[in-house]
């Protein structure tokens, strides 16, 4: 397998979106349009990420998984219950049973790697921490190109260590979790652009630039910084092949979210959202505590439904520039940059 990244027409890898948004049409269509597709392991099972794995290498080989690292930072009973008590009345209002804090869950990781050993993918994209020497190795020994993910300088220094074959760069304007190696720690502010031009002083490594890409202008910035290609999450969210739940859909595109705010009260974990009722409700009872927040508000999101004002609308800055179109546009927004 060569690495899909130098195999792109467009400078454009699509953000694995766990959580629906991602979907097999949607990182099939990007590919084909000229990008890298990428799949979202997070929050599934080992055999479904196997079974939309499949769907999407029969079609092209232009495409990476993401995986969730073990989160390195445990969460804190005390601080979970609180959170719990919090998220009680609104359980109530909802006429869903209030929440306990569960155990902890790795996301399935050791299984979903060893599958990606057993049947490998051109591309392993890691968020929230980096994988072991041994994984690394292990997905290199049988031809994948393994991607890392940095929020600022000292985890890009940490994920160089490793020497993969790119570095997500992560910038305070993108849309959903920040890729923090850790929950406990808070996100640096640093821009996108502005962490790009700083890491690239240090490396000739393929950058990919993630964070805030409202259009083929940002883009041209990034690159110019020294990016080697963007990474775009928001902008696919309302593609026609994005699983995106509707609510989610005409909040983004509708005008009434006027504003993007960071926040632990959906899963414990630092990550950019538009501002609604949930997250200002809740505001002041956030706690780190992933991933046992993100299963205790779970099933109050569930009872929301079509309520955007109670679900988690994750979204960039740049989210004005979400159009009601195919991947294939979105991905024409970068060709020829
Ligand atoms: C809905 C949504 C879900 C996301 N899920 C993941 C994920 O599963 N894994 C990951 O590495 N990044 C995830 N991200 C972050 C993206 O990889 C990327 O950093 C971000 O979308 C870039 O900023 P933008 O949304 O402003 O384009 C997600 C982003 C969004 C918007």
């Amino acid at each position: 397998m060569s690495n899909p990244l130098s195999a792109l027409q467009v400078p454009v890898v699509q953000a694995p979106m766990a959580g629906g948004p991602s979907t097999a049409a949607l990182a099939v269509a990007v590919a084909r349009a000229g990008g890298l597709g990428m799949l979202a392991a997070g929050y599934k099972t080992t055999e479904a990420m196997a079974a939309e794995i499949r769907k999407v290498a029969e079609r092209t080989d232009r495409f990476g998984v993401n995986l969730f690292t073990p989160e390195q930072d445990p969460s804190d009973p005390a601080q979970l219950d609180a959170f719990a008590d919090a998220l009680a009345p609104l359980a109530a209002e909802l006429g869903v049973p209030a929440p306990r804090p569960g155990e902890y869950t790795d996301d399935h990781y050791a299984a979903k790697l060893d599958h990606l050993v057993a049947q490998p993918v051109p591309a392993v994209s890691f968020t929230f921490g980096l994988p072991s020497v041994d994984d690394v190795a292990r997905l290199r020994s049988v031809g994948t190109a393994v991607i890392l993910n940095a929020t600022d300088e000292a985890e890009f220094t940490a994920a160089l260590a490793l020497d993969p074959d790119a570095v997500v760069v992560q910038g305070a304007e993108a849309g959903g979790h920040r890729a923090t190696h850790g929950q406990a720690k808070t996100p640096q502010e640093i821009s996108t652009a502005d962490l790009v031009s700083s890491v690239r002083e240090q490396t000739a490594l393929p950058l990919i630039a993630a964070g805030g890409v409202s259009g083929r202008d940002d883009a041209a910035d990034l690159l110019e910084r020294g990016a080697d290609a963007v990474q775009v999450g928001t902008l696919f969210l309302t593609a026609q092949e994005a699983g995106t739940k509707p609510a989610h859909r005409r909040a983004l595109l509708g005008g009434e979210h006027e504003e993007t705010v960071v926040t632990r009260v959906f899963s414990g974990r630092a990550a950019r959202a538009l501002r609604n009722r949930f997250t200002d409700r809740l505001a002041a009872a956030q706690v780190p505590g992933y991933p046992q927040v993100h299963y205790m508000t779970a099933p109050l999101r569930a009872a929301s439904a079509d309520d955007p004002e109670g679900l988690n609308l994750w979204a960039g800055t740049g989210f004005a520039g979400c159009r009601e179109t195919t991947a294939a546009n979105v991905v024409d927004l970068f060709r020829g940059l």
